[in-house]
């Protein structure tokens, strides 16, 4: 899926997806997390809200997104003094501007073309520091003719497990239509998985 397309869906108001506020399941775990503070990438950000949710848990938090009028909206949600800032650009195909402590997924995997899931994990291990975390929220459904499309438990490990160390998983809470459809991981990355995926 292209940038047109989805400056269009933003432009034309068309963003299902958007509930108005953080993943429930995000909200819930930086509440019981205690997680070292550091730098946050939230790739295909959407209007802000998963950002401002990591920049209010005390972190410092970047929203990156393909559409021009995501970020802009995001800039215009964020009140002066939250520690986010929004970026247009691609996950997939840019240099990293930055490396990031944590990486937060959610509905960008479901988002692009499966066919771009192999260049997706590649982005996350360039974009995470080389201790970094990311942190995902998967969205289990059968589709395949999306977006969104759908994804399995199978998948996700099958494609990460090589670059990436499951920590935790769990059922999350979610918004009420994704209720029982979301799957939640810590994946960290460290130069004993390194290793292990050169063998
Ligand atoms: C389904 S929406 C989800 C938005 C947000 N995560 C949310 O849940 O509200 C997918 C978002 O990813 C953005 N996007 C799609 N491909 C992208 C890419 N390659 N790099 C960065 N953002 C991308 C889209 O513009 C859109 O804002």
């Amino acid at each position: 899926m292209s940038r047109e397309y989805w400056e269009n869906l933003y432009q034309t108001g068309d963003t299902r997806w958007d509930k108005g506020e953080a993943s429930p399941g995000l909200v819930d775990f930086l509440k019981r997390e205690r997680l070292s503070k550091g730098s946050v990438l939230v790739p295909g950000c959407g209007r802000g809200h998963d950002a401002r949710v990591w920049a209010n848990a005390g972190f410092s938090a970047t929203g990156l997104d393909v559409a021009p009028s995501a970020v802009r909206e995001s800039r215009e949600q964020t009140a002066p003094g939250i520690n986010a800032q929004f970026r247009e650009g691609n996950f997939l195909e840019d240099e990293p501007f930055a490396r990031f402590d944590y990486i937060f997924e959610h509905t960008l995997f479901c988002a692009i073309n499966p066919s771009e899931r192999d260049n997706y994990v590649k982005a996350a291990r360039r974009w995470l520091k080389p201790d970094g975390k990311f942190v995902a929220v998967f969205y289990l459904i059968p589709d395949t003719d999306g977006p969104p499309f759908g994804t399995t438990r199978e998948e996700v490990r099958e494609r990460f497990e090589p670059f990436f160390l499951l920590e935790e998983d769990w059922v999350p809470r979610s918004y009420p239509n994704r209720t029982g459809l979301e799957w939640m991981t810590v994946w960290r990355t460290g130069n004993d998985v390194e290793a292990k995926s050169e063998r």
